[in-house]
């Protein structure tokens, strides 16, 4: 859809990194914005300074993980802006460690927030965007772990892997209701961003590629750089958004070795 002046974004996890970069970037374009996250001291910076440029802007303390908490943010969104064009499904959590070695609080944390904390999103604005009749837009954030495997990743991985799975499905259901309303599932590699303070890894088999990723995530993508691709695929209303084309070999390879029924290789750490 043609992102306009005046057009409503909601963005959950706005409070820091692909967040908070979606969030400057749309302010720019003259938005106006409906802010969640969990923290609230990041989410008044932020708001402070979207207001001191211009924006209109409503920051609300939300977590995914509750349906009661986004169907606040969503009354709060329609009684202050009165409709929503545009929705980022973008908050989450990293989590390394083997697959055996994650608590079941652990697994459930990931579940919670990078899985259900997306369908609690859908459930909640989903209906009020069909009912708009407009153009509008989803986006969730994946991540190439939502494409690709990697060891002592296997919740993250879960979680990412259904987001995909949960997008293509919603791109399809669009599609067979003749539905106006978008959606992108986006992929990225390594974007600066404070993610790995969120992993509650430790010593164990994933502190090994705990070090890499944080490196990684360290010397990512600028946050304000991946805006623009996402914008770019909305105004296209591109489904896939992969801003890091470096991993494409190793999906390429990936699908090959699935078609050819030949065993999994790991190729590269993949966030
Ligand atoms: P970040 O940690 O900088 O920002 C995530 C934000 O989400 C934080 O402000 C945090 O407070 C908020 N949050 C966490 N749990 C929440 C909850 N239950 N309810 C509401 N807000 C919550 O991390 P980043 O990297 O910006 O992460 C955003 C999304 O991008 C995540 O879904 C992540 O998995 C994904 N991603 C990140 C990549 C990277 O390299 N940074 C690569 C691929 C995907």
């Amino acid at each position: 859809m043609s992102v306009r002046q005046g057009q409503v974004a909601v963005i959950t996890g706005a409070a820091s990194g692909i967040g908070r970069g979606m969030a400057e970037h749309a302010a720019k374009l003259g938005l106006r914005l409906v802010l969640a996250d969990r923290d609230q001291a990041g989410l008044d910076d932020l708001a402070g300074e979207l207001r001191a440029s211009g924006c209109e802007v409503l920051a609300r303390v939300t977590d995914v993980a509750s349906e009661a908490d986004l169907a606040a943010l969503r009354d709060a969104a329609l009684a202050q802006f009165g409709g929503v064009d545009l929705l980022f499904n973008n908050a989450g959590v990293m989590q390394t460690g083997a697959s055996w070695e994650l608590s079941a609080a652990q697994w459930q944390r990931m579940l919670d927030i990078n899985l259900v904390g997306v369908i609690n999103g859908l459930r909640v604005f989903m209906p009020t965007l069909l009912a708009q009749g407009r153009p509008a837009h989803v986006i969730n954030t994946a991540s190439l772990a939502g494409l690709l495997t990697s060891p002592f990743l296997a919740a993250y991985t879960v979680t990412k892997q259904a987001l995909v799975a949960l997008s293509e499905v919603l791109h399809h259901e669009m599609v067979a209701l003749g539905s106006p309303v978008g959606v992108s599932v986006l992929c990225p590699g390594p974007v600066a961003s404070r993610i790995m303070a969120s992993d509650q890894g430790g010593e164990g088999a994933g502190a090994a590629l705990g070090a890499v990723l944080e490196q990684s995530i360290r010397q990512g993508m600028p946050a304000d750089e991946l805006a623009q691709i996402v914008f770019q695929a909305i105004d296209e209303k591109r489904f896939w958004i992969l801003p890091h084309p470096d991993f494409k070999p190793a999906l390429q390879a990936r699908t090959q070795s699935i078609l050819d029924e030949t065993n999994p290789v790991f190729l590269m750490a993949d966030v």
